[in-house]
């Protein structure tokens, strides 16, 4: 029987799980937290099929077009096209499990309008749709579970990929972050599905269980990763004190207008700008358009950095039914009434198009390593759809189950056991290190806000050579730094402090080295697109100590 570790439990790596288990795998499955918390759940938009049931002459082929257009031609062809043809067995496959999808007066799913794409495509569960999406799937694990197929392994995190002699992995070594005991996991395959690495960034839409330590730990063990200073912001979140709660796009897709005030009275930039898609642009040009306002034409709305998205028109019973989620948030954490009132908005980041690179059985470039979802970089290119991560997270998910089947057992006996003895031998030794010094040098709260203030510094919605060389000093003396004072108040504080950097550390250097502006990321030396040079992936890896970013040629746009 194939022996499947899957690091992670949010859509991709429930999707994983169920898909091995179906196929007679065994699966374990690792996560620091219950899927109920993983950042999955924060999705609210839908998950987009071309299902055509508003008879717009949709296609797959179409699905296709706008996500390669709106990523600006950097995602990988071959899988993007696999990704929309996909769709619509996904949300099949997805009822099947036991997803409640809002449904339209025949009973099919009901879709809506979502920025960046030119028809209906985008199926939800009101503003919910990844609480319905995470409950059911995990619903569906723990029958596997039951079944003996999935055994579930919680508050763990990843310390290390094990590879033998050949460099193809074995296993994983895993810590417990309470009580510093690792173990080690034999694997045929492991799948990582762990998310965005939001600790770099602070306050972001999603979750902070999702740091980036798995991230920086994956590079240092080997694997490439593509774009990685491609980070959406979205264009409009909620400040509140602890992170920047998403207002779904769904709300511009059902009518949703953006304003600021201009000598008193309400302008619709967007709609002037973009007469074609107005608010619902994709959301780097959004986004761009909001810093406009707000920083060039200095129209902040009560002298906050913030334009306003006004509601109010539609009816009450629509906001309360397919806005649920948005109108809780404003009045939990605001005391604002979207019915009657408008939502202040400015961009937050929201997702990682960069991450792991994969091909289109999402394998990484070690042997027996896959990857899904928000660490993964494939489909989303220089800007991604909403709705698209979604997808991507249960088809991507599904497809790393399937290669995994496919390559099935892999080395076993005295070798494999070996090589994860001495991983686990030296993860011990790491621990025990660090805890006969305790924490010493800068406390790594202070070490963190340094990453994270310097990370909005250069790698913001505009950035340029000077600020990214001084971000890229400050991240390396830091990441340094760490390294030898082992700063953190515990062994995975530590841990997690380094890696976030290390990954940090990569990701501007990324940025540097792609010398144009497309989507998401935009240069002001440099703010034209180079299609000649860029229209390529950023490859970076970890070698001597160092990231080194190359470019590599995408494949042609068939
Ligand atoms: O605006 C949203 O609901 C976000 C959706 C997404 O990022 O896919």
């Amino acid at each position: 029987m194939t022996e499947i570790v899957v690091i992670g439990c949010g859509l991709a790596g429930l999707s994983a799980a169920i898909a091995g288990a179906e196929r007679g795998a065994h699966v374990t499955l690792v996560s620091p937290m219950v899927p109920e918390r993983s950042q999955s759940v924060m999705a609210m938009g839908g998950i987009n099929a071309a299902l055509d049931l508003k008879g717009e002459g949709d296609s797959c082929e179409q699905h296709f077009a706008d996500t390669m257009r709106a990523g600006c031609f950097i995602a990988d062809p071959g899988a993007t096209r696999r990704l929309a043809e996909a769709a619509p067995d996904v949300i099949d496959w997805l009822s099947r499990q036991g997803v409640c999808f809002t449904r339209d007066e025949q009973g099919r799913p009901a879709q809506r309008p979502f920025g960046g794409q030119r028809k209906t495509r985008t199926c939800y569960s009101g503003a919910r749709t990844g609480k319905q999406l995470v409950s059911a799937l995990a619903t569906q694990a723990r029958r596997y579970e039951a079944s003996g197929a999935v055994t579930r392994l919680m508050g763990l995190r990843l310390l290390s990929l094990v590879l033998d002699d050949d460099g193809a992995c074995v296993g994983a070594v895993l810590v417990d972050p309470m009580t510093n005991e690792a173990i080690a996991l034999p694997a045929d395959s492991v799948i990582l599905a762990f998310g965005a690495p939001n600790g770099v960034w602070g306050k972001t839409t999603g979750s902070q269980v999702n740091d980036g330590c798995a991230a920086g730990i994956a590079l240092r063990d080997g694997l490439s990763f593509g774009n990685l200073e491609m980070v959406q912001f979205h264009p409009t979140t909620l400040e509140t004190p602890s992170k920047r709660m998403l207002v779904t796009e769904a709300a511009r897709g059902l009518g949703g207008r953006l304003y600021a005030l201009r000598d008193g009275r309400p302008w619709y930039f967007m709609e002037e700008w973009y007469p074609e898609l107005g608010a619902l642009m994709p959301r780097d040009v959004v986004s761009r358009s909001i810093y406009r306002v707000v920083h060039e034409m200095g129209l902040k709305h009560d002298g906050r950095d913030e334009v306003l998205l006004d509601i109010t028109h539609l009816r009450a019973d629509v906001i309360e039914r397919d806005l649920d989620e948005v109108l809780d948030t404003c009045l939990t954490y605001r005391g604002i009434d979207p019915r009657v009132e408008p939502i202040p908005v400015y961009p937050g980041v929201h997702f990682s198009m960069g991450g792991i690179l994969v091909d289109e059985g999402n394998r990484a470039d070690v042997d027996r390593v896959m990857a899904a979802g928000e660490c993964a970089c494939q489909f989303h290119g220089a800007n991604r759809l909403g709705g698209n991560s979604t997808l991507a997270a249960v088809h991507g998910g599904r497809l790393c189950a399937e290669s995994a089947v496919q390559q099935g057992p892999g080395a076993s006996g005295p070798r494999r056991d070996a090589a994860l003895d001495e991983a686990l031998a030296g993860a011990r030794a790491d621990i025990a290190a660090w805890s006969a010094c305790g924490p010493t040098g800068e406390p790594s709260r202070d070490v963190r806000a340094r990453l994270v203030q310097t990370m909005h510094a250069c790698m913001g919605i505009y950035r340029d050579a000077a600020g990214l060389e001084r971000g890229l000093g400050t991240l390396r003396d830091l990441f340094e730094g760490c390294r030898s004072t082992g700063c953190g108040e515990s062994y995975y504080d530590f841990l997690s402090t380094r890696e976030e950097l290390r990954l940090a550390v990569a990701m501007v250097g990324s940025a540097l080295e792609r010398k144009e502006s497309r989507g998401a990321h935009q240069r002001t030396d440099f703010p034209d697109t180079d299609d000649e040079r860029y229209r390529a992936t950023m490859v970076t890896s970890w070698r001597d100590g160092r990231a080194r970013t190359e470019v590599r040629a995408c494949q042609t746009h068939a």
